[in-house]
């Protein structure tokens, strides 16, 4: 069991924020599989201090039976301070605060946020303790290895002496983006030197890279990101093997075509049909990868998908096909 702030967290599986991805209905899904803690899409501070309504949109879900956090991004302390306040007064249920510190997008490290404030370690802790001034719930941060140079224990001190009650750590630099192997070597042992709960994120792909990734930081959890688009399964043989030791086996087909399918009806009701189906086109392929001749599918749901029933019919017809997975 680990803390976050006054909330005991019994898991080690935390769904990863995901801009364009883990909207309200992703989540509220993905969560039925086991998520232990889960993050909104990165929310802009200005854009809920100047009361944008989409991103107003982001802040105002309902409430989870799974612990939520609004993640934050912005440059400037006082901002994102006001924009927490904003949320809280849009959305009393929020559970937590996230402060994004590891964006590599251009658009966003050139205003002086996400990533690009791992620069200035000491603005990192003033940002945390400019949250904690205006609410009572947890601060988070979410870092990277680094923007250039590595440098995430400098920004991990500064964190840890304001007050921050969680880190996630992206094994990987501003710089790499989100290729290549996960540098979780440069994080061997980093739990024990840390005064505050550690979250490890990078190619949490199966259950053996979740294993693998926590027996060498020592982290209190792992977050599913990339992995879990089109595998939701992977959060219930996480955490199902860390309460029992069981390893439960990959789902066939047909539990993917049903989950690809519940999935997109979530999506559907958050947003509205043609919407997520739009969304939906850079997901639903993802549940048929390591399927063999599953190819041509993906392709199909990749860029005919129109409406919920154009993925209904798809999915039924390589199924009558007899095409055997
Ligand atoms: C499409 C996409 C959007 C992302 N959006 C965010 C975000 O809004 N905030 C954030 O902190 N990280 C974001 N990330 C980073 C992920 O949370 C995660 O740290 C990263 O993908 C590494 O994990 P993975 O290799 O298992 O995917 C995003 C990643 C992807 C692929």
């Amino acid at each position: 069991m680990w803390k976050l702030g006054q909330f005991n967290i019994e898991g080690k599986v935390v769904l990863a924020p995901m801009a364009g991805i883990t909207s309200a209905g992703y989540r509220k899904y993905l969560n039925t599989f086991g998520v232990d803690v889960c993050v909104s899409e990165m929310v802009s501070d200005m854009g809920l201090i100047y009361q944008n309504k989409e991103t107003e949109s982001y802040v105002t879900y309902e409430k989870d039976e799974t612990l939520t956090g609004v993640q934050l991004f912005g440059a400037k302390p006082e901002n994102i301070a006001k924009a927490a306040a904003v949320s809280l007064t849009l959305n009393p249920c929020i559970d937590f605060f996230d402060v994004n510190m590891g964006c590599p997008v251009p658009k966003v490290t050139k205003t002086g946020a996400g990533s690009a404030l791992m620069l200035n370690p000491t603005l990192c802790g003033e940002i945390i303790k400019a949250i904690k001034s205006v609410t009572d719930k947890p601060v988070t941060a979410k870092i990277r290895l680094g923007y250039n140079e590595v440098n995430f224990l400098d920004v991990i001190k500064e964190l840890e002496n304001s007050g921050v009650d969680a880190i996630a750590i992206h094994a990987r630099t501003r710089k790499e983006l989100y290729m290549g192997e996960p540098h979780f070597d440069l994080l061997k042992d980093l739990r024990s030197k840390m005064k505050v709960p550690l979250i490890v994120s990078g190619n949490i792909y199966t259950l053996d890279d979740a294993i693998n990734a926590l027996e060498i930081t020592g982290a209190d959890a792992v977050m599913v990101a990339r992995g879990g688009m089109g595998n939701p399964f992977l959060i219930k043989q996480i955490k199902t093997y860390f309460e029992t030791g069981e390893r439960l086996p990959n789902p066939s087909f047909e539990e993917q075509c049903n989950y690809c399918l519940e999935l997109a009806k979530s999506m559907c009701e958050e947003k509205g049909e043609l919407t997520a189906m739009r969304i939906y086109r850079g997901i639903a392929p993802k549940f048929f990868s390591g399927f063999a001749n599953s190819r041509t599918l993906r392709t199909i749901l990749a860029t005919s998908l129109t409406d919920y029933q154009s993925l209904v019919r798809i999915l039924d017809e390589f199924k009558k096909e007899n095409i055997k997975f």
